[in-house]
């Protein structure tokens, strides 16, 4: 048999590839940190063909030294990757080869198509769970921004106009929600991802005696009560590539997320809002205004997500119109996902190494959060414990608010005759609405910002975040 550059695929091939069509076609350049998931399915198979008789138990035992070898080579940065060999599956078969002969005997009943859907597979199942970590640490790290300001007020707002009054703790929380929800939608993930592809071959599964269950099972694709979890369709198991869709989108949400908290950040640090300071550490200075201190760290995160939607919609495009099963085109969704993942790592760091510098500005919050103007429903709710029906209560305060306007004092500095000639309702003792504490204590109910409830939220978030 004539020896051809190709070892894997190239029998029936006369010449080898062309260079130019080598630099294109590679994955490994992307794919070799898919290693450890490779050599963990290969050693799983390797067993299972064993078990089946397929191979001998030695031969399964020279497999998986010679694949733990390789394993220790490339995590020391000793192994040497091949463009050649086009994908990090056949970089290690080769590897492995040229040290065992038993290696030609590993991709009995195996395909690159099974064996990558499994890689990813693995790999989603590892990046949801890191990911979750990096997150949880930027949710601890808002926590403790919100237990360090407990007493904290500052003003709420929709349209970016101040609203009303709430905690800068029931603000923190908010976004705490957000974020747990990332976290969920990734363990959601996860759980897409625990099913083992693996003996679904090219396409059509093999003709040989393969234990499906038995390989997922030491590949840890099993369900709550340990039972093990396989496809059920050959073809839809190498086509399929909806976890990357769903790993993608669980990322670009939480970019999404990053980014209106970064937005938010950017504002408070503003010296229009001067709520709070963003450490040194995680801004930069201007090359020619010698003032400036700028929130770059979160200007990123705001950036960063439109990559990570980019990714998402690039996996989209890529498998939309693709008949099935496997095409070539499935290898460019690598590039997208590590990419998700990796600026999504770091976007969760770097929230929460800003977030855990950032000095609140008690001053300026309290300064902002005592206009009165934020109690101004406040008021009208006043009206309606008086009986009156709350669109006329609504109207009859916009009518106080014009005529504090018109006087130009603040709302609360109007008189009990001024508020009586607007409405008969108004008693001596309207102004006692304004008492931001008042106020907020009325808020009782489950979510709202009042401090029994800040106070319940705080003890849940401490035990989420445990
Ligand atoms: N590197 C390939 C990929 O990422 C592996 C699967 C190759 N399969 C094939 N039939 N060429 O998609």
């Amino acid at each position: 048999m004539a020896k051809k550059a190709q070892a894997t695929w190239g029998g029936r091939f006369s010449a080898s590839p062309a260079d130019l069509m080598l630099r294109f076609s590679e994955s490994v350049s992307f794919d070799r940190r898919l290693a450890p998931f490779d050599i963990a399915g290969s050693k799983a198979h390797a067993a299972m063909l064993a078990k089946v008789r397929l191979i001998t138990t030695k031969e399964r035992d020279a497999i998986h030294r010679g694949l733990d070898a390789i394993l220790a080579e490339i995590k020391a940065g000793k192994f040497t990757w091949s463009t050649a060999l086009e994908d990090v599956h056949m970089n290690i078969e080769q590897a492995l080869t040229k040290r065992v002969p038993a290696a030609a005997r590993l991709h009995t009943a195996r395909s690159r198509n099974d064996q990558i859907a499994t890689d990813m597979r693995l790999f989603f199942k590892y990046a949801c769970a890191a990911l979750g970590e990096k997150i949880f640490g930027a949710q601890r790290a808002l926590l403790a921004v919100a237990e360090s300001n407990r007493d904290v007020l500052i003003p709420g707002y929709t349209h970016l106009q101040r609203a009303q009054p709430v905690f800068l703790a029931h603000h923190l929380f908010a976004w705490l929600e957000m974020l747990e929800r990332d976290r969920q939608r990734l363990s959601a993930v996860a759980t897409q991802a625990n099913w083992c592809p693996l003996g679904s071959g090219a396409i059509a599964g093999t003709t040989l005696p393969i234990d499906r269950e038995y390989t997922a099972k030491l590949l840890g694709f099993v369900d709550a009560s340990g039972r093990p979890q396989v496809t059920q369709n050959s073809m839809d198991a190498v086509a399929d590539r909806d976890v990357h869709i769903e790993f993608a989108s669980a990322c670009a949400l939480f970019g999404v997320h990053l980014s209106r908290i970064a937005e938010d950040l950017i504002l408070w640090m503003s010296s229009e809002f001067a709520f709070a300071d963003l450490p040194d550490a995680f801004c930069t200075g201007s090359s020619l205004m010698p003032q400036k201190k700028n929130p770059d760290a979160c200007e990123l995160l705001r950036g960063k997500s439109a990559r990570l939607q980019g990714n998402l919609h690039t996996l989209l495009t890529l498998v939309k119109g693709l008949p099935l099963t496997y095409n070539r085109d499935l290898q460019e969704d690598k590039p997208a996902v590590f990419d998700s993942f990796d600026q999504a790592s770091l976007c969760a760091e770097v929230l929460a190494g800003t977030v855990a510098g950032l000095k609140v500005k008690r001053a300026a919050c309290a300064a902002a959060v005592a206009d009165p103007a934020l109690l101004a429903t406040d008021l009208a709710d006043y009206l309606v414990i008086q009986g009156v029906p709350f669109r006329e209560a609504h109207h009859a305060v916009g009518a106080v608010v014009r005529l504090a306007e018109k006087k130009q004092v603040p709302l609360n500095r109007l008189t009990h005759v001024d508020v009586q000639t607007v409405h008969a309702a108004f008693g001596a003792d309207w102004s006692k609405v304004f008492d931001l504490h008042t106020a907020l204590s009325k808020r009782t109910g489950t979510g709202m910002p009042g401090p029994q409830q800040v106070t319940r939220q705080f003890a849940r978030w401490k035990k989420l975040l445990a």
